[in-house]
């Protein structure tokens, strides 16, 4: 079994860094605009031009199934809907505003066929929920708001009450998870800290006090006990989720212990659809992500935008399809494996990436650089009972402690060298499965 400690929290967790890989979904209003979710305040759009976003919004083409359908061939676990962002504008029937979906032309709630769709597929259930709104009249103005530069701010944040605002999260936390049958995943987002020494409230952050982040996680876990929810209302809970960078080590807490974590990312720069945003990622990068991750002991969130015509664009299909590939072949080193014991890691060579499995028996060598001919394994010898390539199942002979000479003296370092065809294999990171002694 793995040796690996890590931190107990109140969610239900096993699961989670069992299956390793989840679809994120940015969609709301902002997917008309089409140039990023935060497109309200990077433009500070006023409430009544942005209004014009909930009038004409018509998801005609939403197809929940496709997207499940495409998430599961991608070997997607679970997944997690912003059912509502910055923005405001929430994606379920919500009692407590009018901004929502079933009040557009959409006249539907677009979260209950999300939520009924992906289920069905079999995979497990996220809402991301965001703390922050832009939209909401108690919300103060501050430092990220749209309205930070408006004249009257200053007097419209006189009349506005947190406390409101914190009830009424609580209350759309509430609906969440008691409409929609068993929720896994709780995503709150985020809290951030205001201008370093500045009172001005227009350059405040808002952190977990603002909130009142205790009473909504407990709001949460009376009605769902298991459920896992993350770190961003800066109260630590079951998920750290580093974001759109790779970590490089397993993430620890603040005193230094293992925790589960999720590194969350998008296939291009947004994560709303954006159509004219071109830094998409190259299949090769979106494989390494993963393997990387999981050879850490992490999960990989990865991020779709639909469109606001409720289709998965076809570069993110692509990107999709680039998972499904590789995973179909290989997802046995991702699913229940995790990062390889420390006497093992110390071997990895490199160009190589390793993952084993939980229970300790299988090793992946994850070939990110494709060695020719041979792969020399130091400290291997004796330790491995058979070894093939994971896509075909093809065996591949190797020799243990082959003399191994170099400046001219032989010399034996205990090790194990695989033979390795000299055409690399149609996969983007062929893998080598060693069934260990
Ligand atoms: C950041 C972005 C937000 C996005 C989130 C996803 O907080 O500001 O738009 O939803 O990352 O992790």
């Amino acid at each position: 079994m793995s040796s690996y400690v890590i931190r107990k929290t109140p969610g239900d967790t096993a699961w989670f860094r069992h299956d390793r890989f989840g679809m994120f979904i940015h969609w709301g209003l902002y997917a008309m605009p089409a140039r990023h979710e935060w497109i309200k305040t990077r433009e500070q759009i006023s409430e009544e031009k942005y209004d014009v976003y909930f009038k004409y919004f018509n998801p005609d083409l939403y197809d929940p199934r496709e997207w499940a359908r495409q998430a599961k061939a991608a070997g997607m676990k679970y997944v997690v809907l912003t059912s509502k962002h910055h923005e405001g504008f929430c994606m379920w029937d919500s009692q407590y505003t009018d901004y929502k979906c079933t009040n557009t032309p959409a006249g539907r709630d677009l979260v209950k066929e999300y939520v009924d769709a992906f289920r069905a597929e079999g995979l497990r259930i996220g809402f991301y929920y965001s703390l922050i709104d832009w939209h909401h009249p108690e919300y103060p103005i501050d430092k990220n708001h749209p309205r930070r530069n408006h004249p009257d701010a200053r007097e419209m944040n006189k009349t506005r009450d947190m406390k409101k605002y914190a009830k009424y999260m609580r209350d759309q936390v509430t609906e969440l998870l008691t409409n929609y049958g068993k929720i896994d995943i709780l995503w709150f987002d985020f809290s951030y800290p205001g201008e370093p020494g500045s009172d001005d409230p227009l350059k405040m952050g808002k952190g977990k006090d603002d909130w009142e982040a205790e009473e909504l996680i407990a709001t949460a876990r009376a009605i769902q006990p298991d459920i896992i929810i993350d770190n961003r209302t800066q109260i630590e809970q079951d998920l750290w989720t580093p974001e759109q960078y790779q970590p490089k080590e397993w993430v620890k807490d603040k005193d230094g212990n293992l925790v589960t974590w999720e590194a969350c990312q998008t296939f291009s720069g947004s994560w709303g659809y954006y159509r004219d945003e071109q830094t998409w990622k190259s299949p090769e990068m979106l494989i390494q992500m993963l393997i990387n991750t999981v050879s850490i002991g992490g999960n990989l969130l990865m991020n779709v935008g639909p469109t606001s015509r409720g289709f998965i664009d076809y570069r993110a299909e692509a990107a999709l399809k680039t998972y499904a590939d590789w995973m179909k072949y290989n997802d046995r080193s991702i699913y229940g494996c995790t990062m390889a014991e420390p006497e093992l890691l110390a071997l990895c060579p490199n160009g190589c990436k390793f993952t084993q499995s939980e229970d300790g028996k299988r090793l992946y060598i994850h070939l990110f650089e494709y060695p020719f001919q041979f792969l020399e394994l130091p400290g291997f010898a004796g330790k491995v009972e058979y070894a093939q390539f994971l896509h075909d199942g093809s065996e591949l002979l190797f020799q243990d402690k082959v003399e191994h000479f170099s400046e001219g003296k032989s010399q034996s370092d205990n090790l194990m060298v695989l033979r390795l065809p000299v055409v690399k294999p149609p996969m983007i990171v062929p893998v080598v499965e060693l069934f260990l002694k």
